[in-house]
């Protein structure tokens, strides 16, 4: 997710899931293969399991991307057909990519050759615009599918590339659950998550009765303690304890001290963190010496301890 999930805040949910698959945010093939941009795939290696996320249309282009990927040992390389901005759209890349499923399979024919053993995977939504998702959506999986790609993640809803924004097109256009689980039922063979509006491990689960895989988003990013803490036992079948979200916090605190002699500000990491303890006493004040304090000069290890202490240690289970 842009400017959410960079290699700081994966970092923070990897120490509450062994398990979820985390995704970088969004780079593009042109920022990597024709501007050099290649620290954009700097990650930890404690961040594993991770996939990265390209966006672009030429097959070249993502193909010398791809390469990149691969070579700095991403578990996935995914490719974006969901993101409807302007923008990404100038670039004829995106969410507008769901009108042309033949240069996807293309585009995914061309990463797959180089990809050697690592997965190459599709984002997308149901449709753009009037099309009709009910059509669409299978041609579009039949199509890409073809070029031998065997992982999609499917947001359950249309992109409006008109006249919504970005956020506009993550909640306006209303969402189709029942379309993407019958994709299941029409290619069982494929793997297929879904995505869009899941805000809780147990809508999760259910999903999963049908479906391979559930991604979540804001959720996770809001309420990682709610979401991500509990999804090892909750989903992939763990049985030792999750660690408390006190723990995950402390445990953040060698990482921090680490990026801070390396220069970067407290608050690139911590604003990642303002949501640990949403929902839970002391949140409030958590959040605000966080967001107060940690931009200034000197902000170190001991303000997130002291927005810690602030926080009880157990809450009560009401
Ligand atoms: C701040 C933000 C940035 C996002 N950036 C990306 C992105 O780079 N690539 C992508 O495929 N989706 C991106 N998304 C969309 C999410 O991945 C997801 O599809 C969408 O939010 C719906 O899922 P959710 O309801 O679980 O959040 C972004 C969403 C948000 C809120």
């Amino acid at each position: 997710m842009m400017d959410w999930s960079d290699r700081h805040c994966r970092y923070f949910h990897r120490l509450m899931t062994r398990q979820a698959l985390l995704y970088t945010e969004m780079v593009t093939a042109p920022a990597l293969v024709r501007g050099g941009a290649v620290h954009l795939l700097d990650f930890n290696p404690e961040e594993h399991p991770v996939a990265v996320q390209l966006g672009g249309s030429d097959p070249q282009e993502l193909a010398q991307a791809t390469k990149l990927c691969v070579a700095r040992g991403y578990d996935e390389v995914n490719l974006n057909v969901g993101c409807p901005s302007d923008r990404v759209q100038s670039g004829t890349f995106g969410a507008v990519l769901m009108r042309d499923a033949p240069l996807v399979a293309e585009c995914m024919r061309s990463m797959k050759d180089v990809a050697q053993d690592t997965e190459v995977t599709v984002k997308c939504r149901i449709g753009v615009d009037d099309q009709s998702a009910d059509e669409v959506l299978p041609a579009f999986i039949e199509t890409v599918a073809a070029a031998g790609v065997t992982r999609f993640t499917i947001h359950a809803r249309k992109a409006w590339l008109q006249g919504l924004s970005p956020k506009e097109n993550r909640d306006i256009p209303p969402l189709d659950y029942p379309l993407v689980h019958r994709m299941k039922a029409a290619f069982p063979a494929l793997h297929l998550s879904i995505n869009g509006g899941i805000t809780t491990l147990e809508d999760a689960r259910a999903h999963l009765d049908v479906m391979d895989g559930v991604m979540i988003g804001r959720a996770a990013y809001h309420d990682p303690a709610g979401v991500l803490l509990g999804a090892d036992q909750a989903i992939f079948g763990a049985t030792d304890p999750s660690r408390t979200a006190h723990e995950v916090v402390e445990a953040m605190y060698p990482y921090i001290e680490a990026q801070l002699t390396k220069g970067v500000r407290l608050h690139s990491i911590t604003r990642h963190m303002l949501g640990t303890f949403t929902g839970r006493p002391g949140a409030r004040k958590w959040r605000r010496i966080l967001s107060e304090g940690a931009s200034k000069d000197g902000a170190g290890v001991a303000l997130v301890a002291e927005a810690l202490s602030h926080v009880p240690d157990h809450v009560p289970v009401s």
